[in-house]
């Protein structure tokens, strides 16, 4: 395993810039950089789209599809390789079986993105939509059992909130609506928790899990991907589809039928090569651990500040640490943050900065971010 310290020096971010945006955009670590060159050069060499090049491309993209399924505790037949989150919850919400009528529960605290597919997907199949409070909601199973109604199919959640850092208790969720007289299907926007909670997606038994591998997997942006449970696959129709997605003519019988035609092949290089970078310093649990050890430090520091306010009430879950300063506003601290090499954004919906912390980030940083943001 290699020292913390050597690990930092792969990221060329994190020597210039103290990088608190990992909920936004991880930073690459070189040697994925150099793996999505090497792929486009390496092409060139072969020829693009000879016989040569198509082969070796296929059998990357099989082991990069090994790489993120063993990530995630799935088989990769399981996984639809997409190029973001949003486009893995558009899938499922185009793609289900829906009644007019049916109903769609979603939390208060979803990204705007989410929000518009699923508003946009309601408005043309005439789809009901409840918003349920669970924003620093004590109980949010309790909250969830509250709204969901006899004409609910499935409820859109995210795993870690974006705008506060709360981790939703997703297996008791799952087992709520699963249990249901009519069963709810859940789809997870897994935006901020993959890479950051350590998951086997197959025991948890979850439906559908949408991610990306930009921001806590520091993989290229433009590459993510859709879990569907195996047993899904024949009442999730393609919408969008295209030569990758069928085999003779009808949808493949694996994640690979909700694929649509050409992408940019290597990306998948370098989000390969940042997961094997990753491996290199512990297991996914010790980095979770580290993880939580230091957003739990920037926490306590900041919620030790007088004029600083910790959106979450006790210790994060996970890495992103959302607060607010009496007397500045979230963009104006982010900006002067930003002037003295931080990096951190604002929260619009929960009107706060939020910072985010991973395994990579510093006991330094953690003591120079807080030093700064009580400077001013
Ligand atoms: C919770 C959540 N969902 C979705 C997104 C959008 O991600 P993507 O661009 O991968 O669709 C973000 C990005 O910030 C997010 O935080």
């Amino acid at each position: 395993m290699v020292t913390l310290a050597d690990q930092r020096a792969r990221f060329p971010a994190l020597q210039t810039k103290h990088y608190f945006n990992y909920g936004g955009q991880g930073p690459l670590p070189q040697p994925a950089l150099e793996a999505i060159t090497n792929a486009f050069a390496w092409s060139q060499v072969l020829g693009p789209f000879s016989g040569q090049a198509l082969e070796w491309i296929a059998k990357q993209e099989a082991s990069n599809r090994r790489a993120l399924a063993a990530e995630l505790g799935v088989a990769p037949q399981t996984l639809t390789l997409t190029e973001s989150t949003t486009t893995g919850c558009n899938i499922v919400l185009w793609g289900l079986p829906w009644q007019p009528g049916d109903h769609i529960l979603i939390g208060d605290g979803e990204h705007p993105g989410v929000v518009a597919a699923v508003q946009q997907t309601a408005g043309r199949l005439g789809l009901q939509v409840n918003i349920c409070p669970l924003t620093l909601a004590p109980d949010p199973l309790a909250v969830i059992d509250a709204h969901l109604t006899p004409q609910t199919r499935l409820l859109v959640i995210s795993h870690v909130l974006w705008h506060t850092g709360q981790v939703l208790p997703l297996a008791d969720i799952l087992r709520l609506c699963h249990g249901r007289p009519q069963p709810v299907w859940v789809l997870v926007d897994a935006a901020q928790s993959v890479g950051v909670l350590p998951l086997d997606l197959t025991a948890l038994g979850v439906d559908f899990y949408a991610l990306t591998g930009h921001k806590w997997w520091c993989g290229p942006d433009g590459l993510g991907a859709l879990y569907t449970r195996p047993d899904l696959m024949d009442v999730l129709e393609p919408t969008y589809v295209g030569w990758r997605g069928v085999e003779a003519g009808n949808p493949r019988r694996d994640g690979r039928r909700y694929e649509v035609a050409t992408s940019a092949f290597a990306l998948s290089q370098g989000l390969r090569v940042a997961l094997e970078v990753h491996t290199q310093w512990g297991t996914p649990t010790e980095r979770y651990q580290r993880q939580i050890q230091m957003s739990t430090l920037l926490w306590e520091k900041l919620s030790a500040l007088p004029d600083v306010t910790c959106l979450l009430p006790g210790r994060p879950a996970a890495g992103l640490v959302a607060f607010r300063k009496r007397g500045v506003t979230p963009g104006q601290l982010v900006q002067t943050l930003e002037d003295q090499g931080f990096c951190l954004r604002t929260i619009p919906q929960s009107d706060c900065v939020r910072a985010s912390v991973h395994y990579l980030t510093s006991e330094l940083e953690v003591e120079s971010l807080t030093s700064a943001i009580q400077a001013t």
